[in-house]
C-alpha cells in the first residue's frame, strides 16, 4: 500500500521578486515498509518535502495524501493529530529540552495522553529507551551525553507514540562517524519492524541503509533508484551529489567510499546535471515559478 503519494505538488515561500520554488511538481509514491534516502545540494528542497510530507508544512499546489487520507488542505489542528498519531521526527539539531532528562524528553510526546499516569508514562519513555541501547543512562541530562547518545534519545522520542513512518532530516548531521553509526543502526532496526523511513543525508556511505535513494535539484526529484540493503547507489558512489555542501566528516567518508569502489568502472552513470553550488538565477526561479502557478 502507498503510504505517501504526491501528485504534482509545488511550493513557494514569499511574494513577487522574492519568491522561491521550493517544490516543483514534485510526484512521488512511497510504498509501506520503504527505506529511503533524500540526496541533493543544500537548498534544493530536501527539508521543504520532509516538512510537506510530515504536515508541518502545507503544499502550495497539489495533491497529496498519507495512508490514503488527502492530506493537502487539513486544518492546522487537524495536521497536527495526524502527525502526532502517524509520524516520528528526528531531526538534525537534536531537539531535546536540555533541562530535562532522556527519560522526561522521550515522556514529553505522551503528555497530551490525560488518562494515563505520569508514572506510566516514565514506564513506556523507559521501555522505549532499553530499545534503543540508553537505558542506563535515562537520568542523564542531555549535555552529559554524547552527539550519537542524544540522537538515540531522539529517537526514542520520535518512536514513543508509535508511529508507522519516520521522517529523519539529517539526522546524522551533527554526528561523527561512529554516532552516525549508531544512529543509522537503529534507523535500520525501527525499519526491519516494519516502518516507512524517509532520511535525508549527505553521506553517500549512508545509502548502504537504504533500499531507495531519492536524488533531488532545484525543488525537483531528478532520479530515483532502487537499492539493495549493504550496496552504496550507483548514484550516489558516481559522486554526483554535491561534494561542495558536505561535512569534512561527509567529505572524508565520500572519498573512502569513491576508492573502494573505484575498479568498478563499468557502472557508468550519465550525468544528467553537473554537481553545482550555483543558486538559480531570479528569473529562472520567476519563470519555473509560472510554470508551477499553471
Ligand atoms: N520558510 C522559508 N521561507 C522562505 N524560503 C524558504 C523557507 N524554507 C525554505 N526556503 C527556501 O526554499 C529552498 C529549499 O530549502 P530547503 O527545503 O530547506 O532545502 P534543503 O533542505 O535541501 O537544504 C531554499 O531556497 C530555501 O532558501
Ligand atoms: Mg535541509
Amino acid at each position: 500500500m502507498a503510504v505517501i503519494e504526491l501528485k504534482d505538488v509545488s511550493k513557494l515561500y514569499g511574494f513577487g521578486d522574492a519568491t522561491t520554488l521550493a517544490l516543483d511538481e514534485v510526484s512521488l509514491t512511497i510504498e509501506e515498509g520503504e527505506f529511503v534516502a533524500i540526496m541533493g545540494p543544500s537548498g534544493c528542497g530536501k527539508s521543504t518535502l520532509m516538512n510537506m510530507i510530515g504536515l508541518l508544512d502545507r503544499p502550495t499546489h497539489g495533491n497529496f495524501s498519507l495512508g490514503g487520507r488527502k492530506v493537502s488542505r487539513l486544518k492546522p489542528n487537524r495536521a497536527a493529530k495526524i502527525r502526532r498519531d502517524t509520524i516520528g521526527f528526528i531531526f538534525q539539531s537534536f531537539n531535546l529540552l536540555p533541562r530535562l532528562n532522556a527519560l522526561e524528553n522521550v515522556a514529553l510526546p505522551l503528555t497530551y495522553r490525560t488518562n494515563m499516569s505520569q508514572t506510566k508514562r516514565l514506564k513506556m519513555a523507559s521501555s522505549i529507551l532499553e530499545r534503543v541501547g540508553m537505558q542506563e543512562r535515562e537520568y542523564f541530562m542531555p549535555g552529559q551525553l554524547s552527539g550519537g547518545q542524544v540522537q538515540s534519545v531522539a529517537i526514542a522520542r520520535a518512536l514513543v507514540n508509535n508511529p508507522k513512518l519516520i521522517i529523519a532530516d539529517e539526522p546524522t548531521g551533527n554526528l561523527d562517524s561512529q554516532g552516525s553509526r549508531l544512529v543509522m543502526e537503529l534507523l535500520s532496526e525501527i525499519h526491519k519492524m516494519g516502518n516507512t523511513i524517509l532520511f535525508v543525508t549527505h553521506n553517500p556511505e549512508l545509502t548502504r541503509y537504504a533500499t531507495r535513494v531519492i536524488y533531488m535539484h532545484d525543488g525537483q526529484i531528478i532520479q530515483d533508484e532502487k537499492t539493495a540493503i549493504g550496496q552504496v547507489a550507483a548514484t550516489a558512489r558516481s559522486g554526483m551529489y554535491n561534494v561542495a555542501t558536505m561535512t569534512e566528516e561527509d567529505d572524508l567518508a565520500g572519498v573512502s567510499v569513491m576508492m573502494k569502489t573505484k575498479p568498478h568502472k563499468e557502472t557508468k552513470i550519465p550525468r544528467k546535471r553537473k554537481p553545482t553550488t550555483k543558486k538559480r538565477s531570479p528569473t529562472t526561479k520567476q519563470n519555473s515559478a509560472k510554470r508551477a502557478k499553471k
